[in-house]
């Protein structure tokens, strides 16, 4: 399926839940009050919100995650019903705002509807993929997301656009569920699954990596197990329970003064080789020798690059949770490589073009500069 299919699904399924037509996808269940409850919202909450506008759909509850302040400017991501944005509104009051986005019509008129009730002055509803948020850059103190993320098929370019809106030091504050393991073949390729907030949730690796390639720092991602019993009723009898957890994603975009500095750490987990840049033996791999050279340019430009040789190191490979993690889904996992002790490439030898652009620095041979340079 290629990506507007898989957007056009979403939004047909999201549109008919608007409607009413189509009962709740993510939570299974009308019992919209007990499920926010079950996700830890507060009843002074749940009386806060307008009639309708909690549809039973989010995972999590991420306007308490982002600690939002008084005055702050928040963008909400596939906002829905506007459920967390009429809560986030209450919590930066009057001096600030609250901006929902949503691809699909019905739900975006849900939203408006349901502001039109309560008649907050600081929220909006914008219509808009998450992939082009139609959001000013450097102009949001906290970007959120309830249970959205994982129906994108452009999970990288939304962590992306997140950070282009977020002010320097601005939060990202998600709840969203993550694969703990892969989906069999008939569930992965199920699109009421996939509109279920099943089918496309990536692994926890895969989500730090697209965020630190967006140029996140702070990334934490914390597994929900007690979401367990929630995320049984989306498909009662299936065993999604087994393959998918909620998470609550939080992380941060540099302060001025911080930037690129903030990615030094360069770590290299290496399948067994002959030697510790695997340049050695009768037979060469080009490969090997391009990366090593690439290792040795950026060492020059002050990144702490450190290589480890699974068959001489194996104790710090068990030192990293993320990549024991990796290796026991398979050796071609390997090689690994982390930035800051966090992995940001899987099972490739990345060129310096790449390596250069996920640790924010320039590198001179590419025909332009890196999203962080500021000269493109
Ligand atoms: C599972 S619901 C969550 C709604 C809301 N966050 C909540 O917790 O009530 C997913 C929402 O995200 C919207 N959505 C899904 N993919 C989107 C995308 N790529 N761009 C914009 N909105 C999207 C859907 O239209 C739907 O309203």
């Amino acid at each position: 399926m290629n990506e507007n299919d898989q957007r056009a699904l979403v939004r047909d399924r999201y549109g008919a839940i608007a409607a009413g037509a189509s009962a709740p996808s993510c939570c299974g269940t009308p019992k919209a009050d007990d499920m926010a409850r079950r996700m830890g919202y507060g009843e002074a909450e749940l009386a806060l919100v307008p009639d309708g506008a909690n549809l039973g759909l989010g995972c999590g509850n991420p306007q308490a995650i982002g600690a939002l302040q008084p005055g702050e400017v928040v963008v909400d991501l596939g906002s829905g019903a506007g459920f967390d944005c009429f809560l986030a509104a209450a919590q930066v009051g009057p001096g600030g705002r609250v901006i929902g986005i949503d691809m699909t019509h019905e739900m975006l008129a849900k939203a408006r509807a349901n502001a039109a009730k309560v008649g907050h002055a600081n929220v909006e509803f914008r219509l808009g993929e998450i992939e082009h948020l139609p959001v000013a850059d450097n102009s949001a103190d906290v970007v959120m997301s309830n249970c959205v993320i994982n129906l994108s098929p452009a999970k990288a370019q939304v962590f992306a656009e997140a950070f282009r809106v977020l002010k320097p030091g601005g939060r990202l504050a998600v709840s969203d569920v993550v694969g703990l393991k892969p989906l069999p073949a008939a569930m992965a390729a199920d699109s009421g699954l996939l509109c279920g907030c099943v089918a496309g949730a990536a692994r926890p690796a895969e989500l730090e990596a697209w965020m630190r390639q967006a140029g996140f720092i702070d990334i934490r991602i914390e597994e929900k197990p007690e979401s367990r019993e929630l995320i049984k009723d989306w498909a009662p009898g299936q065993g999604v329970e087994d393959h998918v957890v909620s998470a609550v994603i939080t992380a941060r975009k540099p302060g001025t003064s911080e930037g690129a500095a903030a990615m030094t750490k360069l770590e290299i987990y290496d399948p067994a080789m002959c030697c510790s840049t695997g340049v050695c033996g009768p037979q060469v791999d080009p490969t090997l020798v391009t990366f090593a050279a690439d290792l040795k340019w950026l060492a020059e430009q002050g990144v702490a690059v450190t290589r480890y040789n699974l068959g001489q190191e194996p104790q710090a490979f068990a030192a990293n949770p993320e990549v024991v993690r990796e290796m026991e889904i398979g050796m071609d996992r390997l090689p690994i490589i982390a930035i800051d002790g966090h992995i940001v490439s899987i099972g490739i030898y990345p060129t310096r073009a790449q390596l250069a652009a996920k640790l924010g620095i320039k590198d001179p041979a590419s025909p332009c500069c890196t999203p962080k340079s500021g000269c493109c």
